[in-house]
């Protein structure tokens, strides 16, 4: 064996130890909170997608003092390794395993909710939604909540307009230090990675097209751009199509895309967005894949339909024979291509840091707040995201310039200190 290739018997058990590395910020809160103890005595419900920057976010946790609950927010994407790592501890309860059932995953998350979180860490709002559903009166002792991605903000801003939420939620989402990162380089990086390493395939001179300019949709494009990619976006939002326009990609309606594309990434949180008249038009071969909202972007029944045989050339892709021989390829079955496909790890470890770190400070000031709130939705204050920023830099070694006096006093005199007018 090369030199350079590690001995397995240097092979370490703890799965956790290379996301630790790379998750200064994740580091720095284990040992400041570890001291601090803001969790003593809560249990804090996470769920996720269970893999190993989720494990890490759990065991800071656990160092500020929680018990920590942890179920999967997709049953398709839990590594078991971790799940075991972290069950076999004290301070620390699994409702999960690899490659659950969608019943059991449902079963899981109505487990976890008997056990009564007092806070909870969610994703796409599953448990936050279930917990109102099927557990009012478990909502009911509920202290506070945070949600981390676009698809549950909608559903919570929902409840928050039926006025059915039982207690506070910050939505992590929509604060700068997430989805300007998150969004758009986390899974921008993954999906490409993973498009990459599932099929084995040239991305570069392909045409590659994207469905929905979001923020996701804006980071897969810009990647795929990036190994030299021809790029089409397609989109329902004036503005967002004008700035794919403006950003150098080609903007063209779905119809019209489907007919050239030999890759297609959605992003929309949508449905449908290609169904049987695009798939009709498909040239043979076109590579089918999802980045944006569990496994309806991608109308998975349109295919079966059409198809006279289905069947796997590789792992990770589905193939629909279609009656004329063409065949189209679905990767990871029409699920989230970064983080479900057979070799996939999720977003770069340093990006979940930051995501982490403002669902772990997010509790940590609602926590702390929470009996000063009314129930409903909230922004999570400014202040917070710019402190996460702020620590973030620090790990990186970044000085950033501070506002003069001066500075500070132009901002605030709209007047530009001239009252002769
Ligand atoms: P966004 O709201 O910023 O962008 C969505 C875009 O899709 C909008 O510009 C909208 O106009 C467009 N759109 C909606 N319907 C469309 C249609 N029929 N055809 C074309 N475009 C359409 O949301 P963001 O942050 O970009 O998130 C998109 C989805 O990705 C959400 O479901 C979100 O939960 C998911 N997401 C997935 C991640 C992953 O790891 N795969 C990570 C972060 C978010």
């Amino acid at each position: 064996m090369s030199s350079q290739l590690r001995n397995e018997a240097d092979a370490t058990d703890d799965p956790l130890v290379w996301t630790r590395d790379h998750t200064p910020l994740l580091q720095s809160f284990g040992e400041e909170f570890g001291r601090e103890q803001p969790f003593d005595g809560l249990t804090v419900a996470v769920v996720s997608h269970l893999e190993k920057k989720t494990g890490v976010l759990i065991e800071t946790l656990h160092a500020a003092g929680a018990t920590v609950l942890f179920a999967p927010s997709e049953p398709q994407s839990t590594h078991g390794d971790v799940v075991r790592f972290l069950d076999a501890q004290e301070g620390y309860e699994a409702f999960a395993e690899e490659g659950m059932s969608d019943e059991a995953f449902e079963a899981a998350q109505h487990a976890l909710l008997e056990r009564e979180p007092d806070v909870i860490l969610d994703d796409g709002c599953e448990l936050i939604a279930k917990a109102h559903d099927a557990h009012p009166e478990i909502a009911r002792k509920v202290i506070a909540g945070a949600e981390q991605t676009t698809a549950g903000i909608t559903r919570l801003e929902a409840m928050d307009r039926e006025g059915v939420l039982a207690f506070p939620v910050y939505g992590v989402n929509d604060t700068p230090m997430k989805h300007f990162f998150d969004n758009v380089h986390g899974t921008g990086e993954s999906a490409l990675a993973n498009v990459m390493i599932s099929t084995n395939a040239m991305v570069s001179g392909a045409t590659a097209v994207v469905a929905g300019y979001g923020y996701v949709g804006r980071g897969v494009a810009r990647k795929l751009r990036g190994v030299g990619a021809n790029t089409v976006v397609t989109e329902v939002d004036p503005r967002r199509a004008l700035q794919a326009h403006t950003d150098g990609h080609r903007v063209m309606s779905m119809p019209e895309a489907a007919e050239i594309g030999d890759l297609f990434v959605t992003a929309t949180g949508s449905r449908d967005i290609i169904r049987a008249e695009h798939f009709e038009a498909m040239q043979s071969g076109a590579k089918l894949a999802n980045a944006g909202h569990f496994d309806v972007e991608i109308t998975l029944a349109d295919l079966e339909e059409m198809a006279e045989r289905t069947w796997s050339p590789k792992a990770g892709i589905t193939r629909y024979e279609l009656p004329d021989g063409r065949h189209l390829d679905l990767l990871a079955a029409g699920r989230l291509v970064n983080l479900t496909g057979p070799y996939s790890q999720g977003h770069p470890a340093e990006v979940i840091d930051m995501t982490f770190a403002m669902m772990f400070m997010a509790a940590y000031d609602l926590v702390g707040r929470h009996t000063d709130l009314e129930p409903g939705l909230y922004n999570v204050p400014d202040r917070v995201d710019r402190e996460v920023a702020e620590r973030k830099l620090a790990t990186l070694g970044i000085d950033i310039d501070e506002e003069t006096e001066s500075q500070r006093e132009y901002s605030e005199d709209w007047r530009h200190g001239d009252s002769s007018f």
